[in-house]
């Protein structure tokens, strides 16, 4: 199921899967119903955070919340946290990564015949076919119903590129149901991690989560909560955002690329098809570009006032396989990371250790404990707030659909 772009090589019909990932996601990113929806459950998790006081591991909870919010942009269907074929499809995606974790350790361990962690291969092989044929379901129920007018998610992006024939008719649907699976399961990780490590720096240096809460109250006052179009004005948060992906790296290694040929790099000889990893945690705490490399100083992305970053500043990567979820990331991080602060205040409970972990290719905070208070722009019930489920102008995949069906 995993590998569409991520074990593609450079070759035409991976360029054109790529360009069609990116420039899909990024025109999506823009449309009004994916950022009111992003927003609104930026608002659930607030109200449901405060409703609880005390979280123990907020990765745990954030984790669902972003593959629901990416499989929205990409299906056009907002699953409930209770709906059967959204668990499925959750519990392939953590098979398939802990399947990553074990492959990872034995490539620590360079000991590449033997997993620590032992596998039904049959299972998971069965679990990612009947994913596969789910996706390709979802993707004839957009068939039925396609208005190239109405292009509200990435399935109706493909079906429009499909009828202007602008892949020359090089990709399948199986490519593209291939793609799709694998920006749902590509993203939720690094960036759950990503909010997670922000929350953490902002508890563990309470004088920067009060900046924050300073410069959001003086952009919005205490009325409204913060929408993308606020991004410009406010430029401490956005430095704390920039400085949380520059100190944690969650992607250190970036993932594995290979030597398409022979080639010579700083004097090394590297034989065709060698496996490389990519050391961008070191860049990104390099003393010869950042100042005290390993200090959470979000004052180093700003100059007079306005955001400067170096280039030596790359949490996605660079060049033809830099990440395709960029765009939709900083939506992402933008809206939770100002809604929440905007609206709670969190404390570290007991100790806490700014080490981190690897999760597969994810660098993850330790789970660590916080305390949740509501800051006075909660004049009013968050929840009562949340309005209506927002519609889209698709039509919708009923809700009747399962795995179970997709298998008759
Ligand atoms: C904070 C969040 C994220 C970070 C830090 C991140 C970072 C990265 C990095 C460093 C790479 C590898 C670049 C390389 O090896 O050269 C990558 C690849 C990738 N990312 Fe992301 N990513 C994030 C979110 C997302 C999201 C939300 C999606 C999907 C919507 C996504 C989909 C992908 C895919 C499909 C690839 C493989 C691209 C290829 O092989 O050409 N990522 N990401």
């Amino acid at each position: 199921m995993q590998g569409e772009l991520l074990q593609s090589n450079p070759s035409l019909d991976f360029k054109i899967k790529r360009d069609f990932a990116l420039k899909s996601l990024n025109s999506l990113c823009y449309k009004p119903h994916i950022e009111e929806t992003m927003k609104a459950e930026t608002e659930k998790l607030a109200s449901f955070l405060l409703s609880q006081r005390n979280v123990p591991h907020i990765q745990a909870i954030l984790e669902p919340i972003f593959l629901r919010l990416i499989m929205f942009v990409v299906n056009g269907k907002l699953y409930s946290n209770d709906d059967a074929n959204f668990h499925e499809i959750w519990k392939t995606f953590q098979i398939n990564s802990q399947l990553l974790v074990s492959k990872w350790e034995d490539l620590k361990s360079i000991s590449l015949f033997q997993s620590s962690v032992s596998y039904n291969f049959f299972q998971i092989r069965e679990r990612s076919e009947i994913q596969m044929a789910y996706q390709r379901d979802i993707v004839n129920r957009h068939k039925d119903c396609f208005n190239p007018n109405i292009v509200s998610d990435l399935v109706d992006c493909s079906l429009v590129m499909l009828e202007l024939n602008e892949d020359s008719g090089v990709l399948s649907q199986e490519d593209l149901d291939g793609i799709f699976v694998e920006l749902c399961s590509s993203g939720n990780q690094p960036i759950s991690a990503t909010l997670a490590w922000l929350i953490l720096y902002v508890s563990y240096f309470p004088d920067v989560q009060d900046k924050i809460y300073q410069e959001l109250t003086s952009v919005m006052g205490i009325e409204r909560s913060p929408r993308m179009s606020d991004q410009p004005h406010l430029p401490y948060t956005c430095a704390v955002i920039l400085e949380t992906q520059r100190l944690a790296t969650v992607l250190p290694f970036m993932y594995p690329h290979m030597a398409t040929e022979d080639t010579q790099f700083m004097g090394y000889k590297i034989p065709k098809d060698t496996a490389m990893l990519f050391n961008v945690w070191s860049l990104h705490h390099d003393a010869k570009h950042w100042k005290h490399p390993m200090k959470f100083d979000p004052d180093r992305f700003l100059e007079d006032g306005d955001l400067r970053i170096p280039d030596q500043y790359l949490p996605f990567g660079d060049g033809l396989r830099s990440c395709p979820g960029e765009g939709i990331s900083d939506i992402l991080l933008f809206l939770f990371s100002t809604n929440l602060l905007y609206y709670l205040r969190f404390d570290l409970q007991g100790k806490v250790d700014l080490e981190g972990e690897m999760m597969g290719y994810v660098l993850a905070p330790k789970p660590f404990s916080l305390t949740v208070t509501p800051r006075e722009t909660v004049v009013i019930d968050i929840a009562a707030e949340l309005g209506e489920t927002l519609e889209t102008s698709v039509c919708m995949i009923e809700d009747d659909v399962s795995f179970d069906d997709v298998l008759d």
